[in-house]
C-alpha cells in the first residue's frame, strides 16, 4: 500500500484521496451455469487489485499500472469499444457508466494487482470492479452492488468483447469475508453462505497448473452457443429450466450426443450447487467433497473443458489425500481447488508438483484460499 501511494504521489505531485480494492475469485462450484440462468457459488480471494485515485475535472483518465510500469491517458473521445490491452478494462468501465447514464468525471489512477493473470481467477473482473468502485465513489454515484456487477460485465462483454456471464463480477463485488456467495443468475438473488474450512479441520488448496489458456475464447463461445441451441430446441428460455426430473426426457429430444452431454453437465451442475448450499448451511463442509469430484467428472466428460494437466492435478491431489477436488473457472487450463485435511496442503501440492515434473509439465503454483471481502474502499 505504501508503494502504491508513493507511486501515485510521484505521478501526480499530490496524495490520492483514497485507496480501493476488489478481489479475484475462486468458484467453489457451479461452472458454465451463469450464462444458462443457473446457479453458482464463488468466493472472493485475498488476492486483489488495489487502486489509489484522485479526481480530475477535465474528463481525462490517466492510469498507471505498477505491474508493467505503463502509463496510459485517455479522454471521452477515446471511449470506443474494441480497445485492446489492459487499459480497455479501465476505459470500458468509464464507457459502461456513461452508457448507463451516469456522469463520470476524469481521474488519476495508480493500480497494482496480485491476482494471478490468465489463471482463471478473474483478474479482469477484479480490475473492472476495482475501477468501478473507485469511479462510483469519486462521482458519488448511488449504484446497488448487483448493478455494479452488471456494469462491469457490460465493460467485459461489449467494450472488451469477451462473452462471459455475470459470476466473476458478482463475486468480486458482492462476496463477504468468511462466506461463499450463492448466486441465482436469473433472479439475481444472492445469499451469503458461511464457508469456514478451518472450523471443519480442512483447508481449501488452490493449485495453478500454469497451463496457457490457448483457444479459451473460441471454446467458451462455442459452449455458450451449444447451450443456447439446446435451450431453443427444447423450447425453454434457458437450460436452467430443465430440472433433473426432466433431464431424461430432454436428452431424448436432442439428437446430437455432444449437445446431450453439454445439457447433462449444466443440469446436473445446477443440482450440485443447490446441494452444496444445503450442505454448507447445515455445517457440513466435508459434504462438499463428493460434489467437487462429481463436478470435475462432469466438466471432463460431459462439458469437455478440462485439459490433461488439469485432470492430472485433480487426480494426483485426490490420491495424495484431498477429500475432493475440481477444476475451477472457465476451463482449458487454469486452477484446481482441492479440499484437504488441515496441515496436508503442502503435501498434496508437493505431490502434484512431482507428478507435473515427471510428466514434463511446467511447475504449478499453490496457495491456501480463505473467503475474503468483496470490493470496497480500504483507505
Ligand atoms: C468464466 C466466465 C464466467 C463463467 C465461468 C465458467 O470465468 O467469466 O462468467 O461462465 O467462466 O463458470
Amino acid at each position: 500500500m505504501e508503494n502504491l501511494i508513493a507511486a501515485f504521489t510521484s505521478l501526480t505531485g499530490s496524495a490520492p484521496v483514497g485507496v480501493w480494492s476488489a478481489p479475484g475469485r475462486v468458484n467453489l462450484i457451479g461452472e458454465h451455469t451463469d450464462y444458462n440462468d443457473g446457479f453458482c457459488m464463488p468466493f472472493a480471494l485475498p488476492h486483489r487489485v488495489l487502486v489509489a485515485a484522485a479526481p480530475r475535472t477535465d474528463r481525462t483518465w490517466r492510469v498507471r499500472s505498477l505491474n508493467n510500469g505503463e502509463v496510459v491517458t485517455f479522454s471521452g473521445e477515446d471511449l470506443v469499444p474494441g480497445m485492446s490491452g489492459w487499459q480497455a478494462y479501465v476505459a470500458g468501465v468509464v464507457w459502461a457508466l456513461g452508457e448507463a447514464g451516469h456522469a463520470v468525471d476524469g481521474a488519476d489512477l495508480v493500480l497494482t494487482s496480485d491476482v494471478p493473470m490468465g489463471a482463471g481467477l478473474s483478474s479482469s473482473a477484479a480490475l473492472e470492479c476495482a475501477v468501478l468502485t473507485v469511479l462510483a465513489d469519486l462521482n458519488a454515484l448511488d449504484i446497488a452492488g448487483i448493478d455494479r456487477a452488471k456494469l462491469a460485465r457490460r465493460c467485459e462483454n461489449e467494450f472488451v468483447g469477451a462473452p462471459t456471464g455475470l459470476m466473476d463480477q458478482a463475486a468480486s463485488t458482492l462476496c463477504t469475508e468468511g462466506h461463499a456467495l450463492f448466486f441465482d443468475c436469473r433472479s439475481f438473488e444472492t445469499r451469503q453462505v458461511p464457508f469456514d474450512p478451518a472450523e471443519a479441520g480442512l483447508e481449501l488448496l488452490v493449485v495453478d497448473t500454469n497451463t496457457p489458456h490457448t483457444h479459451v475464447d473460441g471454446e467458451y463461445a462455442e459452449r455458450r452457443r451449444s447451450c443456447d441451441q439446446a435451450a431453443a430446441t427444447l423450447g425453454v428460455p434457458a437450460l436452467r429450466d430443465i430440472t433433473s426430473d426432466g433431464l431424461a426426457d430432454a436428452l431424448a429430444r436432442l439428437d446430437d450426443p455432444i449437445i446431450q452431454r453439454r445439457v447433462r453437465h449444466v443440469v446436473t451442475e445446477d443440482e450440485r450447487v443447490l446441494d452444496a448450499v444445503r450442505r454448507l448451511e447445515a455445517g457440513d463442509v466435508a459434504g462438499l467433497a463428493p460434489l467437487l469430484d462429481a463436478s470435475h467428472a462432469s466438466m471432463r466428460d460431459d462439458f469437455e473443458i478440462t485439459v490433461p494437466t488439469v485432470d492430472l492435478a485433480v487426480e494426483t491431489a485426490r490420491r495424495a489425500g484431498a477429500i475432493g477436488a475440481r477444476m475451477t473457472g472457465g476451463g482449458f487450463g487454469g486452477c484446481i481447488i482441492a479440499l484437504v485435511p488441515r496441515g496436508e496442503a503442502d503435501r498434496v501440492a508437493d505431490a502434484v508438483a512431482a507428478a507435473f515434473a515427471e510428466a514434463g509439465h511446467a511447475a504449478p503454483d499453490r496457495f491456501i484460499a480463505a473467503p475474503s471481502a468483496g470490493a470496497g474502499r480500504i483507505a
